[in-house]
């Protein structure tokens, strides 16, 4: 099955959502990185039933999909740290959360994403209005310690103190404006993630408890 088609993606055509948000629940994860997304992410997948899309994991899959019209454009923007133009990014979200409700799966936290104000709005307008966004804060100097502690093993292109500066501005010059638009909205769960990834988590589900989510029993 092709992850990607190389047509102009549906959704920008559409003129409303795919997926309601009565039916479906969107959770956006945001956090510089190093902040800890993904080890959460894994964390509310086993205690809540998520299903857990990372937005740089479905592209590094696409960069690596053969006879992608994409990969190498995908490969160059991570290594520079910069944001993939969203159609992509969308369609391969948009993608996944298709398979998911074929398989019954209406939780989906989406992590690292939208990441550009025009990736949230489009996001929002043609696939699903989020819930809310779990944004974990952390300073850079401990995001920059895991980070480069993390490239010793990930074999990561970006996980490099040279890449690893440019993510950081990108975080700051392009993501945090994100989050900073869903906190005007009410629509921002802050979580605290310099500490171990037991007290942050203890920390979440506190605060998801908050807007209603309950681990499964
Ligand atoms: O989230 P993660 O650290 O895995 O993302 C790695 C890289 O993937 C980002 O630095 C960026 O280049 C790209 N990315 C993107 N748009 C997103 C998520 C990730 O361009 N929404
Ligand atoms: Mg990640």
């Amino acid at each position: 099955m092709p992850v990607l088609t190389d047509q102009v993606p549906a959704h920008t055509t559409r003129s409303g959502p795919l997926f309601s948000s009565d039916k479906t629940t969107v959770i956006f994860v945001l956090g510089g990185p190093g902040a800890g997304k993904g080890t959460q992410c894994a964390n509310l997948v086993r205690d809540y039933g998520f299903k857990h899309l990372s937005a740089g994991d479905l592209l590094r899959e696409e960069q690596d999909r053969e006879g992608s019209q994409f990969g190498q454009m995908i490969k160059d923007y991570i290594k520079d740290g910069k944001i993939v133009p969203k159609e992509v990014t969308i369609q391969l979200l948009e993608n996944r959360m298709v398979e998911a409700e074929k398989e019954g799966k209406h939780m989906i936290l989406i992590d690292g994403f939208p990441r550009q104000l025009d990736q949230a709005i489009s996001f929002e307008e043609k696939v699903c209005v989020s819930a809310f966004t779990l944004f974990f804060d952390c300073p850079e100097d401990e995001m920059q310690r895991r980070l480069l502690d993390r490239g010793k093993t990930s074999g990561r292109s970006d996980d490099n103190i040279e890449s690893i500066k440019k993510r950081f501005r990108t975080f700051v010059e392009t993501s945090m404006p994100v989050v900073n638009a869903f906190e005007k909205q009410g629509k921002v769960v802050k979580v605290e993630a310099i500490k171990t990834p037991e007290e942050v988590y203890q920390d979440v589900k506190v605060k998801l408890a908050e807007r209603g989510l309950k681990v499964n029993a």
